[in-house]
């Protein structure tokens, strides 16, 4: 049985799907708040930085891998009415809220697909973007999803992925340690009464891939051309690869 990551236990593939959900189920509540406050707002910078770089003048058809409440398709939405966007989340109770937050905005054209990415039937050569903010770390297999990101993808189009990294200054580095791994929880246990989940998600940051691994990640799916680009002293970095 192969095995994965779900934050520092090695555990059966099959079980990760259902354990990652159960995290989101449980933090859905909470989730918009616990951004801002885990993240001191910056979430919110860090999001639209990387709405600039989507480029989106020229974009038609875009997917949101990994959409959660929805902020990036919101933005997207907010910033061109007129793209198509399907919102994708494994998570039922975190689409319900993406749902209700384009209702509140006046948004009803959104395609919804209650899916993990490894297992969403794609239409190849269907979107000119897709967009994944802070979900690569939860997926069960990565080489998949990545692949069917790229097959759904049409020639000259993109994929832009964000996600925290680990930072490579040692000072930086002990202290984000410390941030993840014991205050994180704290916040969690106090704002949302889940320490377990909030240390899943700590242990989720730790335990993530180096930038240049999803570089070659993605270079192993066909993507030909890649930038990572860093965010804040390197804690965040946002990752644009292309399919020629
Ligand atoms: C940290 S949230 C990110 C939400 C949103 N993109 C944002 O930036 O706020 C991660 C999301 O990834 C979703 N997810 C987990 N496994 C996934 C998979 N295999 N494919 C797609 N999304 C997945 C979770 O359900 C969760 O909603």
């Amino acid at each position: 049985m192969e095995k994965t990551k779900f934050g520092y236990k090695e555990i059966d593939q099959k079980d990760k799907p259902s354990k990652v959900n159960q995290v989101f189920t449980s933090v859905s509540n909470r989730y918009d708040l616990m951004n801002d406050i885990m993240s001191f707002g910056l979430h919110r910078l860090w999001k639209k930085q990387f709405i600039r770089l989507c480029n989106l003048s020229n974009k038609k058809n875009v997917l949101d891998v990994a959409c959660g409440t929805g902020d990036i398709a919101l933005a997207i939405k907010k910033q061109k009415n007129s793209i198509n966007i399907t919102c994708l989340d494994p998570n039922r109770e975190m689409i319900e809220i993406c749902k209700e937050k384009f209702l509140n905005s006046g948004i009803t054209d959104i395609i919804y697909e209650n899916s993990g990415i490894e297992d969403f039937e794609i239409l190849e050569n269907k979107y000119d973007l897709v967009t994944l903010a802070f979900g690569f770390r939860n997926f069960t297999n990565h080489e998949k999803g990545l692949r069917n990101i790229y097959d759904c993808l049409e020639p000259g189009g993109s994929l832009l992925l964000m996600d925290f990294k680990k930072p490579s200054n040692d000072i930086y580095s002990k202290l984000f340690k410390t941030y993840t791994l014991n205050i994180i929880p704290k916040i969690g246990q106090i704002v949302a009464d889940d320490l377990e989940s909030y240390k899943y998600l700590g242990e989720s940051i730790q335990t993530y891939f180096l930038p240049k691994q999803i570089e070659e990640m993605c270079l192993g799916v066909g993507f030909e051309c890649t930038e990572i680009i860093n965010l804040l002293e390197g804690v965040a970095t946002i990752h644009v690869a292309k399919k020629l």
